[in-house]
């Protein structure tokens, strides 16, 4: 039995799940991690040292090469890859083009979970993610889904790359680039994208950012006290 605290989100992509785990790690005070950042780091590596992802051994290779840190302290993941800030640029279409194929791959996912497991040793953390509560911490405490109607997820992402100054991505390629995540997440064959048996949905299509944190807190609380 774990005395940490674990607190585990699942869902399609820009479901809105990293937004309401920094809000939950904020008023709790827990480590967020941002494991989507830890794939789309390593897929951005990958795709600049050109590594040919049919090819075990340069895999292997290059996970080994590959050091991932994350400064939690103001909650908005800040990751490092090789002790350089890519927190921005693996937002960008050519590492979300590329991610899905790169997270298929069973050497990526294991060195990731493994990575991820000892974060989560004996600190009280947020994980949001697709195997959170499947693979990564079977175990833990909370485990919510995310599910959102797909034209409000993909205006969402829309929204957050124009704030971020990529003025040449369409709201159509987006949303194309959405639908074949959520079929290549969902339909692969290394932890696929599915509901944990003991997850509770949030539909949160038309909830606000207060009361998706108010329904998750509602969660939290019969295992944690946090007034
Ligand atoms: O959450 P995100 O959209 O930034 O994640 C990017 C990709 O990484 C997503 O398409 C699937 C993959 N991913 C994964 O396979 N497992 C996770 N725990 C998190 C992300």
């Amino acid at each position: 039995m774990r005395s940490n605290i674990i607190i585990a989100i699942d869902g399609y992509s820009s479901c809105g799940k990293s937004t309401l785990a920094k809000a939950l790690a904020k008023r709790l005070n827990f480590i967020y991690v941002d494991s989507g950042a830890m794939y789309r780091a390593t897929t951005l590596y990958f795709l600049n040292e050109n590594v040919d992802l049919n090819n075990e051994l340069e895999v292997e290779n290059a996970l080994k090469n590959l050091e991932l840190n994350f400064n939690s302290r103001d909650y908005q993941s800040h990751i490092t890859l090789n002790g350089k800030e890519v927190s921005d640029e693996i937002r960008e279409m050519h590492v979300s083009q590329k991610v899905s194929e790169v997270s298929a791959l069973k050497a990526v996912r294991q060195a990731m979970v493994k990575q991820q497991q000892k974060m989560g040793k004996s600190k009280n953390i947020v994980m949001d993610g697709r195997d959170i509560g499947t693979q990564v911490f079977p175990d833990a405490q909370i485990k919510l889904f995310m599910v959102a109607d797909p034209l409000i997820r993909a205006e969402r992402r829309y929204n957050e790359l124009k704030k971020l100054g990529y003025n040449d991505v369409t709201f159509d390629e987006i949303l194309d680039n959405l639908n074949k995540r959520d079929y290549a997440d969902t339909t692969r064959k290394e932890s696929p994208l599915v509901k944990a048996d003991d997850a509770i949905t949030l539909d949160n299509s038309k909830l606000t950012e207060a009361e998706q944190l108010a329904f998750a807190l509602d969660k939290v609380r019969p295992f944690y006290n946090f007034e």
